[in-house]
């Protein structure tokens, strides 16, 4: 995944390129580092970890320049050292890039016999060789990036800067997206216009395939058939007052503290007089199927969704993994809908999974939050989630908006399939209504609740139990705890329990479970039963009713206000981000920035 940016500026570049690594360190911290060209001389920067430490090394070591490009890695190919950071250099080139050059290895023996051996485990380097290769032949940098293109397979967003071109950057994109800006004078490329914010609001989106020679005129644009392309300037607008910690302590504390205000702000999107307002063409009177496909937390956003389509609506649902999915070849009825669900847009998995479907399905739409990426141009119908900025490597405030997003959609198919007449949708919506309130009073108890994580934050290992829609809600609450703290944990459907995970417990591992009280609650706490009968330490998260009739035995336990039970999921997500949040600040662990994880996953 990493992040890419150039400049060909006025001013020194290096400050510009810090910047705009530091608003796309979300894609990987691994290592960062720039390249810069000053009167001809190219010459680079490099330095493990953080951001700040690239920042500290150019304090002792300053890279003059105008022109730059920059990267922070998230690492695919070998170990997080300096000599694997970008950028790469081979002679008289210098390369940084997002995703993965899939024959890397094959070019590495043609480029060996040829003569020239790389210093690092990088499929990149190979790159910077391939191009060196052809201008060591008497190629320009202009053919010399043409022919190198040709050669590569994979998936790739590239940048190049040339030694002796103050005025040249080369972008391609295959695969991963690429951005160029158009500034007075200036031209920028970035792997997506957020990096560019703080320069330029004018943004044009390179397509498959295309590649573009950079000077401070212009960018000229070709295809992937060599044709010069047109591709438009859009003028890009983004919310910069978002982007701060407005005084937490975490960019997570703050996005879970928003959810009120987003899920309020995207509720007024899409309701209005007691209307739901969805694009017409989204009308699920007669489908035979809907898709939903996505990763991670936004998988469990899915999975949920399947509870309500299929009960609210009898709308048939499939889920799927967008890894899986996208090399499963699953038959997909042309009578059927695929919804692909990303916070960020740009997940390479559900953006393989949404091309698949592409001319199979009567419509592909896009649940996202980031409306600019690349998910969202290649869909049919764009629903955005409203949820703003998120920053926090672990989603939280996008959760629960695409919960909101799919729950409404829900409702919508349960009334175009005459499952819910008007009276029933105008009380369901009113009880949706009613979750940004809910959700604050849910946030009022997070003492409580952090209190109880610092007591979880001592356990090995966690499980988490859920039924019905509150299963995945389960998934997401291990996940949540696990991506952060480091603390081990796992979510079961409280029903499966006794099939084998029972053997885990004793008196040393946790049990949260997620039971409002609605029509499984006797069921769930019976499985809880079975846990304390073996010793396990229950932390029970309920509402009133569920607290009185069943907190006795139990180790801890949370009491939310009541809640519709189809919704229980959206504010029962709280607690359980809550939970996360805390176990990770008492463990001392990098809460945004978790080991190992980056926000945007652009490599499959
Ligand atoms: C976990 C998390 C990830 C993402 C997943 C998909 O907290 O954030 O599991 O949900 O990587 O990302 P998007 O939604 O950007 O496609």
């Amino acid at each position: 995944m990493c992040g890419i940016v150039g400049v060909l500026g006025n001013h020194e570049v290096a400050p510009l390129l810090v910047e705009a690594l530091k608003r796309l360190e979300y894609r990987g911290y691994d290592s960062a580092g720039i390249a810069t060209v000053n009167h001809g001389k190219l010459d680079r920067r490099r330095a493990v970890g953080k951001l700040v430490n690239l920042s500290d090394l150019l304090v002792h070591e300053p890279l003059p320049g105008k022109s730059g490009i920059g990267h922070t890695r998230w690492a695919t190919h070998g170990a997080a050292t300096v000599i694997n950071a970008h950028p790469h250099r081979s002679g008289p080139v210098a390369v940084v890039h997002n995703g993965i050059i899939e024959n890397f290895r094959e070019l590495r023996a043609e480029l060996a016999e040829a003569g020239l051996a790389g210093e690092s485990e990088t499929d990149t380097e190979t790159v910077a060789l391939m191009l060196r290769l052809y201008m060591d032949r008497g190629l320009p940098p202009r053919e010399a990036a043409r022919e190198t293109l040709k050669r590569l397979e994979g998936a790739f967003a590239l940048l190049f800067l040339f030694e002796g071109e103050d005025d040249l950057m080369i972008a391609a994109r295959k695969g991963s997206p690429l951005a160029i800006g158009h500034g007075e004078g200036e031209m920028f490329v970035g792997s997506d216009a957020i990096a560019l914010a703080p320069m330029t609001d004018r943004i044009t989106y390179l397509e498959e395939g295309d590649y573009a020679f950079v000077t401070r005129d212009g960018a000229e644009i070709f295809d992937s058939e060599d044709r010069r392309a047109n591709r438009d300037a859009l003028r890009i607008q983004l919310d910069q007052t978002r982007i701060d910690k407005a005084g937490f302590k975490h960019f997570m504390a703050k996005e879970i503290a928003e959810q009120p205000v987003v899920l309020a702000d995207a509720l007024k999107h899409y309701v209005r007089a007691g209307q739901i307002t969805l694009p017409q063409a989204l009308d699920f009177s007669n489908l035979d199927r809907l898709t939903l496909v996505a990763c991670g937390t936004a998988n469990y956003a899915c999975q949920t969704a399947k509870y309500w389509f299929e009960s609210l609506a009898g709308l048939p649902c499939e889920v799927d993994i967008a890894s899986e999915f996208r090399y499963r070849e699953p038959p997909l009825p042309g009578n059927s809908f695929a919804l692909f669900v990303s916070q960020s847009g740009e997940t390479a998995d559900t953006l393989a999974a949404l091309r698949f479907a592409a001319d199979k399905v009567a419509k592909t739409v896009a649940v996202v939050n980031v409306t600019t990426s690349s998910i969202a141009r290649e869909s049919d119908i764009v629903l955005p989630i409203y949820a703003g900025v998120e920053v926090g490597v672990a989603s939280t405030k996008a959760f629960t908006c695409q919960l909101l997003v799919l729950y409404l959609l829900a409702l919508k198919a349960a009334a175009d399939r005459g499952r819910l007449d008007p009276a029933a949708l105008a009380e369901r919506l009113a009880e949706v209504a009613s979750l940004p309130g809910l959700m604050n009073q849910t946030l009022s108890r997070e003492g409580e609740i952090a209190m109880i994580a610092r007591a979880l934050a001592e356990a090995q290992d966690v499980l988490f139990l859920g039924r019905g829609a509150m299963f995945p809600l389960a998934l997401e609450g291990a996940l949540k705890l696990k991506e952060i703290s480091y603390i081990h944990a796992e979510g079961y459907a409280s029903g499966e329990l006794k099939h084998g995970p029972i053997a885990l417990i004793d008196k040393s591992v946790p049990v949260v479970v997620l039971a409002p009280h609605d029509g499984l609650f006797d069921k769930t706490v019976s499985n809880m039963q079975e846990v304390m009968a073996r010793q396990g330490k229950v932390v029970l998260i309920t509402d009133t009713k569920g607290a009185i009739e069943a907190r006795e035995g139990t180790w801890k336990h949370i009491t939310l206000p009541t809640v519709a039970p189809a919704l229980a999921p959206i504010l029962y997500a709280l607690p359980a981000q809550l939970m996360a949040y805390h176990a990770a600040v008492a463990k001392g662990t990098d809460v945004d920035q978790p080991r190992n994880l980056a926000k945007s996953v652009t490599v499959e």
